[in-house]
């Protein structure tokens, strides 16, 4: 089986570490997410243990549909009753890019149509669509006038662990957290910072993954286990990969730091920690004030980038001032702005850029001798 784990853009690299690290089969980095071949218990792996994946996809189908009947006969040629019964609901997610289709809800609407009639020729009977919660999750990705046609494995976007409460201001999301972490060259044994923590995503996904949590045994039953293919045999399967995931939990982990100045932030930090079941040392204090107080590790954090750049100013200067004090230490600034790297007034000695939603950010790397 051909799968496709998606990623938020920038962080592919990220991702396909994490998925060789699961020693996944056939990992291949691709545009927007990797792909990796085996059987489905190695995608309910990647399902527990991915932290920056968002979507796991099964690969059904690929044809090519430059216009609307295209795309409704490559999909009603395929076996939908394997996956799915009248009783099942379904919703539709497309995404269209250099294509003559071009509206993704034409495309979901066009792919809905051919899977209902494919079951209703089948069964006698048509399954109905459940837009928020559905039995099974397609996905329709048409680039360059080639429709390739998934079912989603976990069912649901992974990003969401379970943990997260009221967001603070700018919240990252959790996968994307999870990459620059991983990103940054964190060895999970030193200790990280994030100085300007706010609601903590950055430090909770560094703790969890120091200490093996797996982030998707928060979810009670991921996509598959409500397809028409999960019996016995495949219920046992999961139910070995979840213990085995609990087991392989650490009690602790090193030390990870989460500071704000702003004290709603620190509270909603130390909820959401208590909430992942991690331990961070929450402090409130000003990022200008950061060395040197910690001992040499990692510094990774996210600083606010705001349209009032000549307030941001006074902060960006002090800030850069101070993590280029922190000598023995290497800093990951995730910068949504480009004064924030001039300020460091010096290049990076490494950097990615990654994309948070729709805005283009820098990762910026530097070890501080
Ligand atoms: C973009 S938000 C960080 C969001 C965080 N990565 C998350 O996922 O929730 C920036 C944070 O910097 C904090 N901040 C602003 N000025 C600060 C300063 N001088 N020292 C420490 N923290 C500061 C803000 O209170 C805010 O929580």
């Amino acid at each position: 089986m051909r799968f496709f784990v998606t990623a938020a853009k920038g962080t592919e690299p990220a991702l396909r570490d994490e998925l060789r690290e699961l020693r996944l089969p056939r990992v291949r980095a691709d545009r927007g997410g990797v792909h990796f071949e085996g059987e489905l218990a190695d995608a309910a792996r990647a399902c527990l243990w991915t932290r920056v994946g968002v979507r796991v996809l099964l690969e059904l189908a690929s044809f090519e549909a430059r216009d609307a009947d295209a795309l409704y006969e490559g999909a009603r040629a395929i076996e939908w009753h394997t996956w799915m019964t009248p009783r099942t609901t379904l919703a539709v997610r497309a995404t269209c890019r250099s294509s003559q289709l071009t509206h993704s809800q034409f495309v979901a609407q066009r792919t809905k149509d051919a899977v209902v009639d494919a079951l209703r020729d089948r069964f006698g009977a048509r399954p109905s669509v459940e837009r928020d919660d559905p039995d099974v999750g397609i996905s329709v990705h048409l680039v360059k006038d080639l429709a390739t046609l998934y079912l989603d494995v976990g069912g649901a976007s992974l990003h969401e662990r379970g943990w997260r409460g009221a967001a603070g201001e700018a919240p990252l999301r959790e996968t994307l957290a999870a990459a620059v972490v991983r990103l940054s060259g964190w060895d999970r044994e030193r200790p990280l910072v994030d100085p300007m923590c706010g609601a903590g995503t950055i430090a909770i996904e560094a703790a969890a993954w120091a200490r093996r949590l797996a982030p998707g045994l928060s979810r009670e039953r991921f996509g598959f286990e409500r397809w028409a293919t999960h019996g016995d045999t495949e219920r046992r399967g999961i139910a070995g990969l979840r213990a085995e995931a609990r087991a392989a939990a650490l009690p602790g982990g090193p030390e990870v730091y989460a500071r704000d100045v702003d004290p709603k932030a620190l509270a909603l930090t130390e909820r959401n920690a208590a909430a992942a079941g991690v331990t961070l040392v929450v402090e409130r204090r000003d990022v200008r004030d950061l060395e040197p107080r910690v001992p040499p590790g990692f510094v990774v954090t996210n600083p606010p980038y705001g349209e009032r750049l000549d307030a941001s100013f006074d902060l960006y200067d002090g800030m850069a001032r101070a993590l280029r004090a922190a000598r023995g230490h290497t800093v990951a600034v995730l910068a949504g702005s480009p004064a924030l790297g001039r300020a460091m007034r010096r290049e990076p000695d490494r950097y990615w850029i990654l994309y948070n939603g729709p805005i283009e950010c820098r990762l910026l790397v530097y070890a501080i001798a």
